[in-house]
């Protein structure tokens, strides 16, 4: 099956990209992801603050991880040479990079399309130490940073969306108007991922970033907003831990996605796991492009207008299979279901239809889509 798209004029043999990380911080970490099938590769953000990385810079949590890692510990002059060798394969580099003013990340961006990458992507989200807020919040300020380097470079540029903004609509269109190429996101949530309480102390020592399965839903609401708010296509990013997060992210408006924190907790070899699922998913269900999925979910998104007054009840779809676990029976807070007989009943004068029985068993249907 040709799982080959097109991202903002690139050619990228599958949609699959790892994002700007650990696991694309040089060659040989690059080399890797290429090998396990990637079908392109976001470089660790590159800057001109060059710096040894902190010691230590992550800690995994229960849904997800925290890191408080720097930027690439390669000078920019060094990613020539990095560059050189990982456009030996058939692969597409996008460079992240990131900077201060207009100037620095159009200049970084320029002399990097002079070493041969494919495409920019414009970080203007990291959550680390005090943040990036004031600028990421702003969408003039993103224009400015945003038009500054789609007019110094000729590739495409793509600019990287922080979730920790509340005008995530305005951003967005701030981005298009700059003539940027491709809105990603999401990075990482700003995070303390917890305390031990018996030293008195947080795990790491500074405010970081919030990665993995716990922010995909955070993750997943930005890119429904953004795919309804531009034209221009979306990389989706945000606990993507396999092949179904994939799919979710393509519904809601993703024409790529990228990983990172599956890779870190799982290996270089998910990338291939997820792709062959993908393949697999595609032709169960005679999806022969990605085109065919790509905002598939939107039209079931209804706005908070919309979904007023609609009568739902919850009732018993089927129960062939009821394991008799009585899950619905304890998680239901309006004592509307009982085990009757052999199966479960639905009082629909206490249902009130909050969902969460449906939500624990697939016996259970809400019956609204
Ligand atoms: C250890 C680590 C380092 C990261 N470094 C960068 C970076 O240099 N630049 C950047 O834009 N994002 C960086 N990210 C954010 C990821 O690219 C990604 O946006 C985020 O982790 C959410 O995706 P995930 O849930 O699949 O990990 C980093 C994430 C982690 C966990």
């Amino acid at each position: 099956m040709d799982m080959s798209v097109n991202f903002m004029g690139i050619k990228c043999k599958n949609p699959i990209f790892v994002s700007a990380s650990p696991m694309t911080s040089c060659y040989e970490m690059i080399q890797k992801a290429v090998d396990a099938g990637a079908g392109g590769i976001i470089t660790k953000s590159i800057t001109s603050d060059v710096r040894e990385n902190v010691r230590p810079r992550m800690v995994v949590g229960k849904t997800g991880l925290q890191n408080i890692e720097l930027y690439s510990d390669l000078s920019i002059e060094e990613w020539e040479d990095e560059i050189r060798k990982i456009k030996e394969n058939d692969i597409s580099i996008i460079a992240n990079i990131s900077g201060n003013t207009p100037s620095e990340v159009a200049y970084i961006a320029k002399t990097l399309e002079g070493f041969g990458v494919d495409g920019i992507e414009l970080g203007l989200s990291i959550p680390h130490g005090e943040g990036m807020e004031v600028l990421t919040s702003n969408p003039e300020e993103v224009y400015r940073f945003t038009k500054k380097t789609v007019d110094t470079v000729s590739i495409p540029v793509m600019v990287k969306l922080s979730s920790n903004v509340s005008n995530i609509k305005d951003i967005a269109k701030a981005i298009e108007r700059a003539g940027a190429s491709a809105i990603s996101g999401i990075d990482t949530v700003r995070s303390i991922m917890g305390v031990d309480i018996n030293r008195r102390s947080v795990h790491l020592p500074t405010y970081g970033g919030y990665s993995g399965d716990g922010i995909r839903p955070i993750g997943l609401a930005a890119i429904a907003t953004v795919s309804q708010a531009v034209s221009i296509p979306v990389s989706g990013i945000g606990g993507i831990m396999n092949h179904e997060n994939v799919l979710e992210y393509m519904m809601l408006g993703a024409s790529t996605v990228q990983l990172c924190t599956t890779i870190l907790m799982n290996g270089y070899g998910i990338i291939g796991e997820i792709l062959s699922k993908l393949e697999k998913w595609m032709k169960e269900n005679n999806v022969e492009s990605f085109d065919q999925i790509k905002g598939s979910a939107l039209k079931s998104l209804k706005s908070f207008e919309e979904i007023k007054n609609l009568p739902y009840v919850a009732k018993v779809s089927d129960m062939g299979d009821c394991s008799g676990c009585k899950k619905c029976i304890h998680k239901c807070i309006y004592s509307a279901i009982s085990a009757s007989g052999e199966g479960i009943y639905i009082d629909p004068k206490k249902c009130t239809g909050c969902g969460i029985c449906a939500s624990v068993c697939k016996n259970i249907s809400l019956g609204w889509y």
